[in-house]
């Protein structure tokens, strides 16, 4: 391996790619692979340091994700943590056991703070426990370095042969210094430099890009969100005018966010690039007369973009490489990397268009979680508003109508969505909410106003916090905020009598209204 890569070996822990971010923000990289790979395979990828995923299961059961002792006698440095470090225990020649009963949340942790692992950490600190197993006797040549009330062993080490296990997990943040730990594991105990920064990540990618190209011709077809947009930016400083970006508007983005996509990537924007915007609105509109049902909405959302992308495509003519926005956890849930039960459906519109002629396609941000992504972005000069977009559906507006969508009805929703944004926004609230965003129920119903009735629209607002999208909680908005909302949409929005707050959580709810 070229980098400097702590690699992290996956049992089915839920927490694996937290793993990796958390090492990579200590300026180490670092990559995750299934506990499935081949001590070869690892041996030739040479990394600095091993570190052992928790899992659902229990270690001494037969069938149980194992590892072979050799890992542990290459001489590279493994941290085990959790079922991992019970994993480590019990290959080499420990005890682990079913505790009669489940440590579960935080935890007061007593450490030993001569272990290079706790340097610098509180002798008595809080740390995340989640484990029914337990280590009841540690391996020959190890030495107990932490322990709580209920568990004797929260951490052993056998410091000469560089192992180490921790019962809890040092990733999540509730464990107070975990960051710490992991920070001492790869600089204190692997000796890492710690060459894993954004600056030389863009810069290195700019450079390989450009000798991958040479002088080929490059497509991208850019959505305005920020993987697609980073990517961009990426090419376009590598090889300039040799990439040509489709941008198809099809009438179901947010308000203005059309034109704010051109004035970024544009002709009176910064970048040197091709930039083509279609504008779609009419023909998605028809297409979707009369239709209702979300998934069908979705499916002609998704073909017409192919439709319109290949035309673009073919007048462009041959390409040698095809942009694809790719990014680590892609990777890592289509079960390439991880063994973690692939947990994302894969929602995005489209996938590869069939006709466009290309060699080969090319993902600069194959290796990138998305915080990184933001962080590459940003290096690059792209606007703030840009990187710390929002998560917007492939489909867009289209599934926060609900039922048959019109021009009028996309009108009232970008309409309403606007202000919501601009007042939370106002309110300091837009870095803190998760996903938010206003959505159209097909509902009309009676109202009065001035001395009027009206038969109008209702508006639902929607505002989740969540950490993975799989589950959400509805976000807790002051009632002032929501009020001065009401009030704007009410008296801005032509067609809206009513707004509702949508309160449900993930599941029973989904996020999105369709
Ligand atoms: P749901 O509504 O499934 O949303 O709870 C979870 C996350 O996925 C986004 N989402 C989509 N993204 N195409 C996409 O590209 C889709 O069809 C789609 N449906 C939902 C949603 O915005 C949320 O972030």
């Amino acid at each position: 391996m070229k980098r400097e890569t702590v690699i992290v070996l996956d049992f089915g822990g839920q927490y694996n790619q937290l793993v990796a971010r958390r090492v990579r923000e200590c300026n180490v990289y670092c990559e995750i692979y299934s506990y499935k790979t081949d001590i070869e395979k690892i041996k030739a990828m040479n990394p600095k340091g091993i570190i052992l995923t928790g899992g659902p299961n229990s270690c001494y059961e037969a069938d149980s994700p194992t590892y072979s002792k050799e890992l542990f006698e290459l001489g590279i440095p493994v941290l085990g943590l959790c079922y991992g470090a019970q994993l480590m225990q019990h290959v080499l020649g420990g005890k682990v056991e079913r505790a009669s009963v489940r440590e579960y949340g935080k935890t007061e942790v007593m450490v030993n703070t001569d272990s290079v692992l706790f340097q610098e950490v509180a002798p008595t600190t809080i740390c995340w426990m989640s484990h029914f197993d337990y280590i009841s006797q540690i391996a020959p040549g190890f030495e107990i370095v932490a322990h709580t009330a209920d568990c004797p062993v929260a951490a052993a080490e056998n410091a000469d042969q560089k192992l180490y296990a921790i019962q809890f997990h040092p990733e999540v943040l509730h464990t107070k210094e975990g960051t710490k730990m992991l920070s001492n594991f790869v600089y204190g105990v692997c000796g890492c430099a710690g060459d894993w920064k954004m600056d030389s990540f863009v810069e290195s990618s700019i450079k390989a890009i450009r000798e991958k190209v040479g002088d080929g011709k490059v497509l991208c077809a850019l959505s305005g969100g920020v993987d697609s947009s980073v990517a961009a930016v990426m090419l376009s400083k590598a090889i300039g005018k040799q990439l040509t970006c489709v941008f198809v508007d099809h009438g179901l983005l947010r308000k203005n966010e059309g034109d704010e996509v051109e004035a970024v990537f544009g002709p009176e924007g910064p970048y040197d690039l091709n930039f083509i915007r279609v504008n779609a609105q009419q023909r998605y509109y028809d297409k979707l007369k009369g239709v209702e049902e979300p998934e069908q909405k979705r499916k002609i959302i998704g073909e017409e973009f192919i439709r319109v992308f290949e035309e673009e495509a073919k007048k462009i003519g041959a390409v040698d490489f095809l942009v694809q926005g790719t990014i680590y956890p892609d990777v890592v849930e289509s079960g390439l990397g991880g063994e973690s039960a692939v947990i994302k459906s894969h929602h995005n519109v489209g996938g590869l268009p069939d006709y466009v002629d290309f060699k080969e396609i090319i993902e600069p941000l194959r290796d990138l979680f998305k915080d990184e992504v933001r962080k590459a972005g940003l290096e690059m000069g792209l606007p703030e508003y840009l990187v710390f977009r929002q998560p917007f559906p492939g489909p867009g507006l289209g599934i926060r109508i609900i039922g048959e969508v019109t021009e009028e009805k996309v009108r009232i929703v970008q309409d309403a969505d606007a202000i919501y944004r601009e007042e939370i926004a106002n309110a300091g609230l837009d870095k803190s909410i998760g996903q938010y965003f206003a959505g159209l129920t097909n509902m009309r119903s009676v109202g009065v106003m001035g001395d009027e009735r009206t038969y109008d629209y209702a508006v639902a607002l929607r505002a989740v916090n969540t950490v993975d999208f799989m589950t959400a909680e509805a976000a807790e908005i002051p009632y002032e905020v929501l009020n001065k909302v009401m009030n704007r949409i009410i008296n801005e929005v032509r067609g809206v009598n009513r707004v509702m707050y949508d309160l449900t959580s993930k599941p029973p709810g989904t996020i999105e209204f369709e």
